[in-house]
């Protein structure tokens, strides 16, 4: 199959444009398009068969249940079968925008999409060309991040090519993302909810409606019913092996280089001068900043042939939590 690649304007997208790629998800075809955490991959989430494409074309195995898109909480209430007030204040506060609730599903949810469980996730993201084509297709949109399974999200159009070129019928390049990581998952299935995903929407925000939340750390590959899949360690991560160290271990950059290794290292404040070798990448010292551009620059280092990426990690507080969530992830073997 060949990806035709369309641009697209991020703040008013052409609605000829729109129009194209609806009509590309109404014949069951798989277009990726960019919401404001990451790109995804979207297909028609009422189409069992489109649902099956977007498994294939990621190679995501069948177990792992995928986030359905919707325009509005009025449509989020129609995939669940109940809209508690957890979910009507936690949908008034941050929808649109990049939180995914977890809710008893609706029989009109194909069971591939859910992982033939009982609970969907749901999603109105923010991003003008998202809501755009979710209003244009007339339809909720099952949409994981657009990428091979257990690779790096994209945030940029080419990232989605690196994955997916070949794969998938349409990509709208709407630029590079803003919010940089996955959206914050939680699951209100559960007394109290639980934190599946952390993301850009904080715990701290989170229970400012909620009260209590619980937290999932990690959960181990062997536990046979995945609370969530995405809680798998080795998750987000590139291809060159990426070790996480905490600012006082920066030697080991020394030690490796010694080795005569290839050497890229992230870190967010500037080193100052760095030996010859080493392909440095700088990122914002801030939370928010620092989750924009992470994966272009795992993405960047990934493709630069080197033997290891090694990254500094920010302190471990709440606001880095996200972040250093990922982090752990891409450094998992
Ligand atoms: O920001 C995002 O959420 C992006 C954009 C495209 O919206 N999407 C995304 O989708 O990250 P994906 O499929 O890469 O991650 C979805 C996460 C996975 O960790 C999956 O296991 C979890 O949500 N998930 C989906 N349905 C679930 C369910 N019913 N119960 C528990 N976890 C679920
Ligand atoms: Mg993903």
């Amino acid at each position: 199959m060949k990806t035709r690649v369309l641009l697209i304007d991020a703040t008013s997208p052409e609605a000829e444009i729109l129009a194209e790629a609806a009509r590309v998800m109404q014949r069951g075809g798989l277009v990726a398009f960019p919401t404001e955490t990451v790109y995804g991959l979207g297909a028609n989430a009422l189409d069992t068969s489109a649902v099956a494409r977007i498994f294939v074309a990621k190679g995501r195995p069948a177990n792992n249940p995928l986030i359905v898109h919707v325009p509005s909480a009025v449509e989020a209430q129609k995939v669940a079968v109940e809209w508690s007030l957890s979910a009507a204040g936690l949908a008034q506060r941050f929808w649109p925008g990049p939180l995914t609730l977890v809710m008893r599903k609706h029989s009109s949810i194909p069971a591939n999409i859910t992982a033939n469980g009982p609970t969907v996730a749901v999603r109105v993201p923010a991003h003008p060309v998202a809501l755009g084509l979710l209003r244009a297709a007339a339809m909720p949109l099952a949409a994981p991040s657009a990428n091979r399974s257990t690779e790096l999200s994209p945030t940029r159009a080419e990232h989605v090519l690196r994955g997916l070129d070949g794969r998938i019928d349409l990509l709208l390049d709407g630029g590079p993302t803003a919010g940089g990581i996955e959206s914050t998952v939680v699951d209100l299935t559960t007394v109290p909810p639980r934190l599946l995903r952390p993301g850009l929407v904080s715990v701290a925000e989170l229970e400012s409606v909620l009260g209590t939340l619980t937290r999932i750390e990690s959960v181990s590959q062997t536990e046979r019913v995945l609370p969530s899949p995405g809680l798998l360690p080795r998750h987000y991560a590139p291809r060159t092996p990426v070790e996480c160290i905490e600012s006082r271990e920066e030697m080991r950059l020394a030690n490796l280089l010694r080795e005569g290794r290839r050497i890229g290292w992230v870190t967010f404040s500037d080193p100052g001068a760095v030996p010859s070798g080493i392909l440095l990448r700088i990122l914002p010292a801030d939370p928010v900043g620092y989750a924009a551009g992470l994966y272009a620059v795992l993405h960047e280092l990934d493709a630069a042939g080197l033997d290891r990426i090694l990254v500094t990690l920010p302190p471990d507080t709440d606001a880095w939590h996200a972040v250093r969530d990922r982090l752990r992830r891409a450094a998992e073997k």
